[in-house]
């Protein structure tokens, strides 16, 4: 079987990740048609909008995408793409799994855990405007539907996953009707969940426990722009930015990207590590029902970073993104490995 999936590579170090993880994929034998589109900076220089219809469309027939990071320029003019594409497709399921890779010397090791995110709406909705000059209003729009769907979607994935516990978090005491509609639908939906445990959560005391222990959470539930500042501040509890993949979901269309942005720093000088967008393509191949594909990608990665001889420079070494191509590549299980 071939698929057809929809390529963005993106602004920035995202087509140097993207062809990483696009020659990964290739290695795994798994036949893909990529459709490559643009979004962002590019599109722009090309003439089109930031998020063109075709890129849209490409998404909308194909229902996967792989995407590389994409720069929002700052200030007026520009609302941020990524925001755009998720409204656009509706994909309102933000999935990060944040796991320790042994070899990796980080602060907690054990640290296995999944967080999931708002993606359509909270401050992410969009709803600023100016009062009088020197006053804005920024509006936090949480809908009943909205915020079920996601605790839904969170609890039916803990069920399947075989994972214990949920933490639900909030700013109910400060934001009462905002986040005690979203904490109140969380409630709705645990009720049919006996199994699985509950905690409920102010975000500013998940803060400080996930600084403290980490490896106490196992599946965390939250709104839009908690769920954004979470995400990054897991990530740098087990190595940065380089490895946590990501995957936004809706009930047409998935969208598969790393956490990280474009990188413009290191943009252009195969310095990128290419992990976190390689993890984010094993979760596709998953997706699609290729789970012996991902289960390599996952495993070759682990070995890579275990033996701990090719190292991008945010991991400390100074390996190139090719280097770490070709070595998680080399180091590609057989599949009688994985299916043993
Ligand atoms: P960033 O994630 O691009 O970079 C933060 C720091 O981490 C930089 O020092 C960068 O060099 C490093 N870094 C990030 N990914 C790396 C990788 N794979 N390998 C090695 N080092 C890596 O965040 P920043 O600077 O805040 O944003 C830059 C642009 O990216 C902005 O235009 C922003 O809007 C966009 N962005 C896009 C996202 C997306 O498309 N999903 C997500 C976050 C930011």
């Amino acid at each position: 079987m071939k698929y057809t999936i929809t390529l963005l590579p993106g602004d920035g170090i995202g087509p140097e990740v993207s062809a990483s993880a696009v020659a990964i994929v290739e290695a795994t034998g798994v036949a893909v048609e990529w459709e490559r589109h643009e979004a962002g900076l590019r599109a722009v220089e090309a003439g089109h909008g930031t998020l063109p219809e075709a890129t849209l469309d490409s998404i909308r027939r194909n229902k996967v995408a792989l995407k590389g990071p994409i720069t929002t320029p700052v200030g007026r003019g520009f609302s941020s793409v990524n925001v755009g594409l998720r409204k656009a497709l509706s994909l309102y399921v933000s999935l990060r799994p944040v796991l320790s890779w042994k070899g990796l010397k980080t602060r907690h090791d054990d640290v296995d855990l999944v967080v999931f995110r708002e993606n359509t709406e909270g401050l992410y909705a969009g709803r600023e405007h100016e009062v009088v000059p020197g006053v804005v209003e920024a509006l936090k729009v949480i809908t009943a539907d909205a915020s079920t769907r996601i605790a839904r979607y969170a609890f039916e994935y803990a069920r399947w996953r075989g994972r214990r516990k949920i933490t639900v978090v909030h700013k109910a005491s400060v934001m009462k009707l905002s986040d005690g509609l979203f904490l109140d639908c969380a409630r709705a939906v645990a009720a049919d969940y006996p199994f699985i445990e509950v905690e409920e959560m102010p975000i500013d005391r998940l803060a400080m426990q996930l600084a403290l222990d980490p490896t106490k959470f196992d599946v965390l539930l939250m709104e839009n722009l908690y769920g954004d500042i979470v995400s990054d501040l897991c990530s740098g509890l087990v190595g940065g930015l380089g490895i946590v993949p990501g995957a936004n979901i809706g009930s047409s269309a998935a969208v598969f990207e790393a956490v990280h942005g474009s990188a413009p720093d290191i943009a252009g000088q195969n310095k990128a590590n290419p992990i976190a967008l390689v993890l984010s393509a094993a979760m596709m191949l998953e997706h699609i029902g290729e789970r012996v594909a991902a289960e390599r990608v996952r495993r070759a990665v682990g070995k890579v970073l275990a033996e701990g001889k090719v190292r991008t420079g945010d991991l400390g070494g100074k390996a190139s993104t090719t280097d770490m191509t070709k070595a998680i590549i080399a180091a590609l299980p057989a599949i009688e490995e994985v299916t043993a």
